[in-house]
């Protein structure tokens, strides 16, 4: 994110804007190595390096945590190749610049959690960590008790045993069965595959639920900030 120096160093503490200002005049601040007295000019939070006195100034950061409810056809990449729209034009409000935390398809809906703070985004998508992921499916026919003991005790899809997982039967209709499953890990299309392996594809999927977090009434496309016990919730896994 690209701010006016003046903001950034008022932002990082150092002084208000206005003292900022004087500052720089005086030629007191640097920027990549150089000193910088021209007031307009604009730092990279991210990647330019301030020095005030010598020392690097560091904005503090402003973490910001966010349960988005994600509509089908949106990609969960900041950037798409195809020009496809990304869950990112979804935050209209939001001024950081945060990241998906772990994805979800194109054709999937659901709980999408998103932040800036790399460092809880790393804990949670760590493969060793296993956060359950709950999920509803409508899948083609009817799985049946043989499927949910197939998806207890682990299916091979990629070459690789998935961990337990649980499918439960929501409701029957004709041509389809919505059913809720459960996985611990997060591997490329688990819940798709896992579906096909036992000849039952998913029609539709929607995550609900990552850990104890579940969407609950936020409407698809709506998405709302962690509350405090959330994200202490999320930083004790
Ligand atoms: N499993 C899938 O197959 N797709 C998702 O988006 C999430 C889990």
């Amino acid at each position: 994110m690209e701010v006016r120096l003046q903001k950034f160093l008022a932002e990082a503490g150092i002084a208000s804007r206005r003292k900022a200002e004087e500052l720089i005049v005086m030629g007191k601040v640097q920027v990549n190595g150089k000193v910088v007295t021209e007031l307009g000019t604009k730092v990279d939070t991210q990647k330019d390096v301030v020095l005030y006195q010598n020392k690097k100034v560091e904005m503090k950061q402003n973490f910001v945590y966010i349960m988005l409810h994600k509509p089908e056809g949106y990609v969960t990449t900041v950037k798409d190749q195809f020009q496809r729209p990304t869950v990112i034009d979804l935050l209209k409000d939001i001024t950081e610049r945060v990241y998906p935390v772990g994805r979800l398809d194109y054709d999937t809906s659901g709980l999408l959690l998103l932040t800036n703070d790399g460092d809880l985004t790393y804990c949670l998508t760590h493969p060793k960590h296993h956060i359950e992921k709950t999920y509803e499916a409508k899948l083609f026919g009817t799985p049946s008790e043989h499927n949910i003991i197939q998806f207890r005790r682990g299916i091979v899809i990629d070459g690789k045993k998935t961990e337990p997982a649980k499918l439960e039967i929501l409701q029957k209709e004709k041509k389809y069965t919505t059913v809720r499953i459960v996985i611990q890990e997060g591997r490329n299309r688990q819940v798709r595959k896992m579906c096909q392996a036992i000849k039952h594809p998913v029609a539709q999927l929607k995550r609900i639920g990552t850990g104890t977090l579940f969407l609950k009434d936020l409407k698809k496309g709506n998405y709302r900030y962690l509350t405090q016990k959330e994200i202490s919730y999320l930083k004790s896994l």
